[in-house]
């Protein structure tokens, strides 16, 4: 039941994405965003030392990937280690791993 419904919602994102955001390159990239599975792709979203909270990002939609992304990079949105990730990011980079992440599963 479950796992038809992120199904379907995976699918959704993905016919989203091929249509919406045809910049984003997204076998790009899935290499891009290996790293940020570290992290975030962790059951339950909590990194298990020291215990805090990650938000998911597998299937969310590429634009709010993407605007997220921007604000860590200007400083809009403060957080020291999203900054750092995304400081270094071209528009390209960011467009690449939205497409990707918005197609990818919930938790790797
Ligand atoms: C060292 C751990 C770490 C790594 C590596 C990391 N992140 Fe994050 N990320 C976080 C944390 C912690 C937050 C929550 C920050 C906050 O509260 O604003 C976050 C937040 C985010 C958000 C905002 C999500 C939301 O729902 O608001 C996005 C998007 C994001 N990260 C993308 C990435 C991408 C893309 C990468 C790889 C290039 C990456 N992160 C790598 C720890 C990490």
């Amino acid at each position: 039941m479950t796992f038809a419904r992120w199904g379907l919602v995976a699918l959704t994102a993905a016919l989203t994405c091929t249509t919406a955001n045809a910049a984003g390159n997204a076998a790009a990239g899935k290499v891009k965003a290996y790293t940020c599975y570290g992290c975030h792709g962790i059951p339950n979203y909590t990194n298990a030392y020291p215990t805090y909270h990650v938000p998911k990002l597998g299937g969310q939609h590429p634009e709010y990937i993407v605007a997220a992304l921007q604000a860590y990079k200007s400083g809009d949105r403060p957080h020291s280690t999203m900054h750092a990730q995304a400081a270094s990011m071209s528009d390209q980079d960011m467009a690449d791993i939205a497409a990707y992440l918005s197609t990818a599963p919930e938790k790797k």
